[in-house]
């Protein structure tokens, strides 16, 4: 697969070179080269700070019908909050400055140095990813080059979620700077007595299984 990459940082170096790696075609943008990478991808990825993400969109030129990956993380400087708080998501956001793209969010939970090891595993187990976006076809790309990472694609839901999944980085990144481990507060399923049942399915649009509705506040 062909992939643009905006930005010559450390997500574009990490997840680039891991993509290499795996047999694809990689080309990184820095400024001034956006457009080159942008039209060189069947897959964007935008992989520069987030206040400068929507300009660097415009900058790109055209990108309909691309897979345009969001990675981003959108904290105001020094504190764990987002600078989008109270309106849409950053992916929301590049998908309006985008709309004949196909816009995905995911990687934004784990650092590049994460993305940087081969395989990422935790516990040895393989990292989840979650994977938000509306256009089917593009979420399975995505989750391939999950899989090409040498992780396992969580189904995260429309580009609705993307928000849910911009303000867990934050708290996350909030617990890591405290020098807390996020899995002792977000303990394995396995330990879960509330754990859903396969045939549990949410009914009431709550994302929540019966199961879990029924035995938790
Ligand atoms: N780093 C992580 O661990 C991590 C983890 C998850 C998600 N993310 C998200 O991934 C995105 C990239 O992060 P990163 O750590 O890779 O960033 P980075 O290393 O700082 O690289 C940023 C890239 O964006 C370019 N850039 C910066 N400001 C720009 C502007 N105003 N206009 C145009 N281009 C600009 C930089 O170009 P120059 O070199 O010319 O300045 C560079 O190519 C961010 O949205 C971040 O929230 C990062």
């Amino acid at each position: 697969m062909r992939i643009g990459i905006l930005g010559t940082g450390n997500m574009a170096g990490a997840l680039g070179g891991r993509w290499e790696r795996a047999g694809h075609e990689v080309r990184c943008g820095g400024r001034g080269a956006f457009a080159e990478a942008a039209a060189f991808g069947e897959v964007v990825l935008v992989a520069v700070p987030s206040h400068a993400a929507l300009d660097v969109v415009a900058a790109a030129g055209p990108l309909d019908g691309r897979v345009l990956i969001d990675c981003s993380n959108p904290l105001v400087p020094g504190r764990v909050a987002l600078h989008t708080a109270g309106g849409p998501s950053m992916a929301e956001r590049i998908a309006a400055a985008a709309p004949g793209a196909r816009v995905v969010k995911a990687f934004n939970l784990a650092s590049s140095e994460v993305w940087r090891s081969a395989p990422p595993l935790v516990d040895g187990v393989p990292l989840g990813v979650p994977v938000c976006g509306d256009d089917p076809a593009a979420v399975a790309t995505v989750g391939r080059l999950v899989e090409d990472l040498g992780c396992a694609p969580v189904p995260g839901g429309g580009l609705d979620r993307a928000g849910l999944l911009e303000a867990t980085a934050a708290y996350l990144i909030g617990l890591w700077f405290a020098g807390v481990d996020a899995r002792t507060v977000v303990p394995p399923l396995a330990s879960d007595n509330a754990r859903p049942t396969l045939n549990s399915r949410p009914e009431d649009g709550s994302g929540r299984p019966a199961t879990a509705r029924r035995d938790r506040p």
